[in-house]
């Protein structure tokens, strides 16, 4: 079989680089193997998305530039994925006659036999077809790069909670989950090409399995914390309304899973909260952040915030200021409200300005500016492990004496802090490689978004955590 070429161009979540790989996965059959030269490409798949207008609009601006890639190459095949073309379907075959294939986010394990029928025939096909389960569920691994340390493993997908900006109930569908056995399976496969952190990722784990009787999140963890040689568990995201009890132990006792939780708040102010139909008020959140912390002294919170939802009033907007303050985050993503036309706040009246919204947003970056620096500078001292992912060449590492004999590699902490370090070669010809492995590291300071350190210890070849942080004297 011809090899032909495939170039994915991924907008968006984290749901949409596992769909790549999935995508990249279900097309290898057919002798697509990756590529990063588009012009020369057999098949551009475009991996879509719709939360915000601003990614929406990027997806067309790429989609129009490709219309002079398909006349200099007019054998090529242009694909839409993800959740503009769940949102948009046959308006966009209408809109852009370079367009060959629009297929919706239910329709990847229907992707081979359109391609298929495309590359037969020419035709233009459109395949947003939603299903209330998932279909096909079979264990794929798709497309790893070499030395590949973590890797994201979908669980679930939709979601039924219809917070009123949101799109996702809209694009991704109901909310269902995969089989555990399944799921294990998959990062079986992934540990076996030599993963060693996964990160599960649905809508609102929390309440995975519930609809089909399946085991819990929590009874999931165990059997994913049980696999052999895997490393390290991530996942995202839930939903506060939803955050057990059961969930926030396992925090205190799973030794893989990893001690950060991103519990998105949205809002501080209750008023917003309901009209957000987020279903949990400011002191409800603030219960689950301190009972987390009282189970997992360490564990790290991080946060999604919209500013300028329609109506947020400047107090309102300094009730949410508080309780960053209270909270003390870790990290947050922040974000100015927009508009998604099927999404019922887009109906909802007092709209507010762009430069009130930009305005808000720069105060709250600020605060959380202030709260990393201090938070970092407490981290100073303290002998984290790292689960290193690969070299660093482009980043200076002060305080490192003799840089020439030095390696800066690169990795996350358990809180999921990245952190540059410099081992030494040790005279050895051959390089190191600390990729895939655990190595503690003495953190000595700190730039804006990643801390930096050197290595003080490593457990050879050692592919379980163990103890986490300690403080050095
Ligand atoms: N406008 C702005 N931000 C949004 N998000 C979701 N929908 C919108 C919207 N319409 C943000 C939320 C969510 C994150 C993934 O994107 O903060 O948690
Ligand atoms: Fe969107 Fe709310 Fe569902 Fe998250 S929980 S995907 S914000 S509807």
């Amino acid at each position: 079989m011809r090899s032909k070429q495939l170039y994915i161009n991924t907008i968006g979540c984290q749901m949409n680089v596992y769909d790549a790989n999935q995508i990249a996965g279900v097309l290898a059959p057919l002798g697509y193997t990756g590529t990063d030269a588009i012009e020369s490409a057999d098949m551009v798949v475009v991996n879509t998305c719709t939360i915000r207008e601003k990614a929406e609009q990027k997806a067309f601006s790429f989609l129009g530039r490709l219309a002079k890639s398909k006349k200099d190459n007019p054998a090529m095949i242009i694909a839409v994925g993800g959740c503009v073309a769940q949102q948009e379907g046959q308006a966009i075959l209408q809109r852009m006659p370079h367009v060959d294939l629009v297929f919706g986010t239910h329709a990847i394990f229907r992707l081979p036999e359109m391609v298929r029928r495309i590359e037969a025939s020419r035709c233009r096909i459109v395949d947003v077809r939603l299903s209330e389960t998932i279909e096909i569920d079979d264990p794929t691994v798709g497309s790893l790069v070499d030395g590949q340390v973590a890797a994201f493993v979908t669980i679930m997908r939709g979601c039924d909670n219809y917070c009123t900006y949101c799109v996702v109930p809209h694009v991704r569908g109901r909310e269902a989950s995969r089989r555990p056995d399944r799921i294990v399976d998959e990062i079986r496969l992934l540990v076996a090409e030599g993963i060693r952190e996964v990160t599960l990722l649905g809508q609102n784990v929390n309440s995975y399995g519930d609809k089909e009787g399946l085991c819990t999140f929590t009874e999931l963890l165990e059997r994913v914390n049980a696999i052999d040689r895997l490393g390290r568990i991530r996942f995202t995201t839930s939903h506060p309304k939803d955050l057990s009890e059961d969930l926030m132990r396992a925090f205190g006792r799973l030794e893989k899973l990893c001690r950060h939780i991103h519990l998105p708040v949205q809002s501080g102010d209750d008023e917003i909260l309901r009209r957000m139909n987020r279903k949990y008020t400011r002191a409800d959140y603030l219960n689950k952040i301190e009972r987390l912390r009282k189970v997992c002294p360490e564990i790290a919170v991080t946060s999604d915030f919209i500013v300028g939802f329609p109506g947020e009033t400047e107090r309102q907007f300094q009730r949410t200021l508080d309780l960053i303050e209270t909270v003390r985050y870790d990290g947050l993503f922040a974000f100015m409200y927009s508009d998604r036309p099927l999404a019922p706040a887009s109906a909802f009246s007092a709209k507010i300005g762009d430069a009130v919204k930009k305005e808000r947003l720069q105060a709250l970056l600020d605060l959380q500016e202030t709260i990393t620096r201090e938070k970092h500078a407490d981290m100073v001292g303290r002998i984290l492990r790292v689960l290193v992912e690969g070299t660093s060449r482009d980043v200076d590492l002060p305080g490192s004496a003799d840089q020439s004999r030095n390696i800066r590699w690169t990795g996350r902490s358990s809180s999921n802090h990245i952190i540059h370090f410099s081992a030494p070669q040790e005279g050895s010809p051959e390089k190191e490689v600390l990729t895939g492995k655990f190595a503690d590291i003495m953190i000595e300071g700190a730039y804006a978004h990643s801390l930096w350190g050197r290595m003080v210890d490593r457990s050879e070849g050692s592919t379980s955590e163990k103890g986490e942080a300690s403080i050095a004297a």
